[in-house]
């Protein structure tokens, strides 16, 4: 039976985390708040921990996982080298929501984590409680989000107690996570350096440090896919979702378009376009803040299938700055299609 551990509060919660890192080192799963999503933890360099990761989640064993790591330091412990622009990025944005794949030295994370690909994907979180978990384990945390396989990531303790209750021992309850979105993957062994997935620190932000990055998100799609997780069927909503511009009078014409064929609509979308003509519509924030629209997005997804929606719009983000994942996140959800087109 899955304990929820509250250690979000003043309160004192060392039994809490003692708790957890006995858990983790004999082996067990731990699931966290990070400042992305929730994660679900298992030590990195113990292969019978992480394979169980792939039997909770239900995951394809050939997709790797993120190793969490306490300090900057340890990246050399994991990595056969550390580029220049891979210093610059760790002294820009960790702890924060980017994961830096670099070549890894071998023998050292078990090799269900990295899948033998030879490279290593490190983040240092940027949340208090994953940093602290980080530092009394004194080890690495291999994580995946900890969400079941298809399902949206889970930004709430809740989230996750609904995917995983009955099949791990621990979460710890840190209340909602705030970017929202999965950290930004960047292979630092490619020159320039690629973007495998955008999320929470910016191409933008990114290129401000280090240069122009490759970040042809769609071209890279087409491929073989070089995030491995890009490959695999990603969460979408019980109902199908359609794209829809972000224009009151398309919406409202496309709900009435639906609720004409009897079909009940479910709207996601920020705060300025919310009407009440859908059955539904799950306000996400300003949309001239595509960061509140990402804070709020799987959230409002998890709601769309507790309701009785036959069809989901989902209002696009704008295309730059975190919009870029959000847009990413949506266009998986929906399949790429869009209801005007
Ligand atoms: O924000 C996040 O990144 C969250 C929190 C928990 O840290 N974690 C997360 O993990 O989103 P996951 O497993 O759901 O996504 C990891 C992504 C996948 O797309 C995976 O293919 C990619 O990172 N990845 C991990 N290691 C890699 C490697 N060595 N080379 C290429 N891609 C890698
Ligand atoms: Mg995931």
């Amino acid at each position: 039976n899955t304990r929820t551990l509250k250690v979000d509060k003043g309160v004192d919660n060392d039994d809490g985390y003692q708790q957890s890192v006995d858990c983790l080192r004999n082996g067990g799963l731990v699931a966290f708040p990070t400042e992305t999503v929730y994660g679900l933890g298992a030590l990195a360099t113990d292969q019978d921990a992480t394979k169980r990761i792939f039997e909770v989640k239900g995951r394809p064993s050939d997709n790797p996982l993120i190793v969490h790591i306490g300090t900057k330091e340890e990246v050399s412990t994991y990595a056969a080298e550390i580029p220049e622009s891979a210093l610059r990025l760790m002294d820009a944005f960790w702890p924060g929501p980017l994961t830096l794949v670099f070549n890894e030295k071998p023998g050292i994370i078990a090799e269900n984590v990295t899948v033998g690909r030879g490279t290593v994907g490190l983040r240092m979180p940027d949340h208090p409680v994953a940093l602290r978990l980080l530092r009394l384990l004194g080890g690495p945390l291999a994580a995946p989000s900890a969400n079941r396989s298809g399902k949206p990531s889970p930004t709430k303790a809740s989230h996750v107690a609904r995917d995983l209750d009955g099949r791990i021992p621990f979460i710890l309850d840190g209340g909602a996570t705030g970017v929202g979105v999965e950290s930004t993957v960047i292979d630092m062994t490619s020159t320039p350096p690629a973007i495998l997935r955008p999320g929470g620190v910016t191409v933008e932000m990114i290129e401000a440090v280090i240069g122009p990055v490759r970040s042809e998100m769609r071209a890279e799609e087409a491929e073989a896919p070089r995030a491995p997780g890009m490959k695999y069927m990603h969460y979408s909503p019980d109902a199908p979702v359609w794209l829809i511009g972000p224009d009151l009078i398309q919406i409202e014409q496309a709900v009435r378009t639906l609720t004409d064929k009897g079909l009940k609509v479910a709207v996601i979308g920020p705060d300025e376009l919310k009407t009440d003509k859908p059955s539904w519509y799950f306000a996400t924030g300003a949309y001239a803040d595509p960061r509140q629209l990402a804070t709020h997005l799987y959230d409002a997804l998890r709601k769309c299938d507790e309701t009785e929606a036959d069809v989901i719009l989902a209002v696009e983000a704008p295309a730059q700055g975190m919009g870029v994942a959000v847009m990413n996140r949506l266009k998986k959800a929906a399949d790429g299609k869009r209801f005007f087109d």
